[in-house]
């Protein structure tokens, strides 16, 4: 099938990729000329596993183009996605200029039938405003349908989510975008749950907001955990072993950060308030996420007693694992907060310091997690990453000032790490020394 993408940013090149991949014909457009410059000399403007593979083998088989024209795009393609950002307003509002504007921009080059498809997170009713739009800017009677596709793919494993879905979920209004998207995921065995416009776009705001509360609720239940000596990961092994509750998104941590979850629970509490309702559940969510980083910063000072003039060796930097997003990332946020209380910060991450380069000014960057332990008070994990997880750690020991290591991730076993001679603080666990 003939295929436009219009935003070729995170979401839009995974799926552009994709679905070249998987046969079709693909034009990813975005009006970021010295971005497609760069995509178009196959190299990539940010970091996933597998998407630069996967770009470069379908530009060579002609399969994927990229384009800084959104004419070129959309008069080729009969499927339009609309994969622009949709950052948050300071109200925590959804700003959709982007969606707007793509929306202008595909109506004045339309020259035929278009099924155009919302993929960027959004709030409800917007399928009924893009549809205004493209039916006010339209030139002829030309005919068109909007839809809605939401993604689910996280960071990291984007690739293999848009592969192996749970799910897909189509948003329809009409039997011929009904048929056009069911043919478009025919080679996906796994259910496609058709709804009207406006279900799609709850289901994803609904998700993204469910999976942050389960984050939360377990982030609560680590804060109890701490103060009466029980152990986290436990209590959530327990709980996710039902099937009802379910294992993952159970993982205590200092909080869910990224470009995803802040601002689609912000934007979902903003649209819900708009129609009437007070989604109070949502700002508590909100809030024990705010109040991780502040449980954390009070552990440092704990164990430190003095954060002044103190070296904090952090081994961290990306919101998650595998990934070189800082957006939103706890790991920057709790930088921030230590910085301010006068600490020194040694940091490292595998892929993510060029970006924190350009929002942390003071900190030194470290070529490995050995040289942030190098002389440091203390070493905190703030990112899960698989390399942190294996480190030499009579190593790590003989480096830092002091054997003390907190871990905002629990990574490590609290036993082995008392065997090993550190003081080891982690989340919802008992502190050994
Ligand atoms: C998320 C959704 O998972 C995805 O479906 C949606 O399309 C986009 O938003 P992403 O932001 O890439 O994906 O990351 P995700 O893996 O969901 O993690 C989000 C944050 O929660 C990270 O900061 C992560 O460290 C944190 N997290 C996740 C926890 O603290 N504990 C957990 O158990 C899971």
């Amino acid at each position: 099938m003939k295929i436009a993408i219009i935003g070729s940013g995170y979401v839009g090149l995974v799926t552009g990729a994709c679905f070249a991949e998987l046969g079709n014909q693909v034009i990813c457009a975005d009006n970021d000329q010295g971005k497609i410059e760069t995509l178009k000399k196959g190299s990539l403007p940010l970091y996933e596993p597998g998407l630069a593979e996967l770009i470069a083998r379908n530009l060579k088989n002609k399969r994927l183009q990229f384009s800084s024209n959104i004419k070129d795009a959309v008069r080729p393609s009969e499927i339009i996605f609309i994969t622009v950002g949709t950052p948050a307003l300071d109200n925590g509002e959804a700003d959709l200029t982007g969606i707007e504007n793509v929306a202008r921009a595909i109506a004045v080059n339309m020259d035929g039938y278009r099924l155009i498809i919302e993929k960027s997170t959004v709030p409800v009713e917007t399928g009924d405003w893009v549809r205004q739009i493209i039916a006010t800017y339209i030139k002829d009677k030309t005919k068109f349908d909007v839809a809605s596709n939401p993604e689910f793919l996280r960071e990291g494993s984007a690739i293999s989510d848009f592969m192996n879905p749970d799910r897909i979920v189509i948003g329809v209004e009409s039997k011929r975008a009904r048929d056009l998207l069911t043919e478009l995921y025919k080679p996906f065995k796994v259910p496609l749950v058709v709804t009207n416009i406006k279900s799609a776009e709850l289901i994803k705001h609904a998700s993204n907001a469910f999976l942050a509360a389960k984050i939360s609720f377990i982030n609560a239940v680590s804060r109890i955990c701490d103060t009466v000596g029980a152990d986290v990961e436990e209590v959530a092994k327990g709980m996710g072993l039902d099937k009802r509750i379910g294992l993952s998104f159970l993982k205590a941590g200092i909080g869910y950060g990224g470009s995803c979850f802040p601002k689609d629970l912000d934007a979902f509490v903003n649209i819900s308030e708009k129609l009437g309702y007070n989604f109070n559940l949502l700002k508590s969510v909100r809030r024990v996420n705010e109040e991780q980083l502040s449980f954390m910063l009070k552990k440092i000072k704990d164990s430190l007693r003095i954060i002044k003039d103190k070296t904090i060796g952090v081994l961290g930097l990306a919101f998650k694992s595998n990934t070189d997003d800082i957006r939103n990332s706890q790991a920057i946020g709790l930088i921030r907060m230590l910085e301010s209380e006068g600490a020194r910060i040694k940091a490292y991450d595998p892929q993510a310091m060029n970006k924190a380069r350009d929002v942390l000014s003071r900190i030194t960057f470290c070529a490995d997690a050995y040289s942030a332990a190098r002389s440091s008070d203390c070493l905190l994990i703030a990112t899960e990453w698989d390399e942190f997880k294996e480190l030499d750690f009579t190593r790590v020991k003989k480096l830092l000032k002091r054997p003390l290591i907190i871990d905002g991730r629990n990574l490590y076993e609290p036993e082995r790490m008392g065997k090993l001679g550190f003081t080891y603080i982690s989340v919802g666990r008992k502190s050994v020394s």
